[in-house]
């Protein structure tokens, strides 16, 4: 066992947990943090995604050892990250999901892009969702709902934009 300490939703936590565990699994199994998804396990479908100093990472790939010291985000935090509103706001008006298993992680990958980017088009908006699987395939509706999330940001400039 290892003493790791990180930041989750901006509160300090200190786990003794094995240092190869896997951040998901601490997150869902032992801290009832339940957003993130535990799907494919192996780095492929991104519905374990959660944002790791402020970068998308997916949970299912980082052990324990890599989360020493780190902020961690996960969607039950994206309330503190202000472009998170314009991302669930455009993708309920498009009705973007379907069983919404993997809408957690896609809020993620596009809370993400909206803060590193001021204008993103539909291109960057695929090449960053790149890494995001959607099992009911309804890609059209995110993608909408994508471009209406930053929409949405540019006629509601953030403070400090
Ligand atoms: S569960 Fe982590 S990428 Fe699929
Ligand atoms: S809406 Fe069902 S997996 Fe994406």
């Amino acid at each position: 066992m290892t003493a790791i300490h990180f930041t989750l939703n901006g509160e300090d936590r200190s786990v003794d947990v094995p240092p190869e565990m896997r951040l998901i699994d601490l997150l869902r199994e032992n801290l009832d943090v339940t957003a993130s998804k535990k799907a494919c396990g192996i780095g492929r479908c991104g519905a374990c995604m959660v944002l790791r100093n402020g970068t998308p990472a997916n949970a299912c790939l980082l052990m324990m050892w890599q989360v020493e010291g780190t902020d961690i985000i996960t969607p039950e935090g994206l309330d503190a990250v202000p472009e998170s509103t314009f991302v669930r706001q455009g993708l309920i008006e498009e009705n973007a999901f379907q069983c919404g298993y993997c809408a957690p992680g896609f809020t993620i990958t596009l809370t993400a892009l909206l803060r590193e980017t001021d204008d993103p088009g539909e291109a960057e908006i695929r090449e960053a969702l790149g890494g995001n699987l959607c099992r009911c395939t309804g890609y059209h509706s995110i993608i909408r709902g994508a471009v209406r999330a930053v929409t949405l940001k540019a006629a509601n400039a953030l403070p400090g934009d």
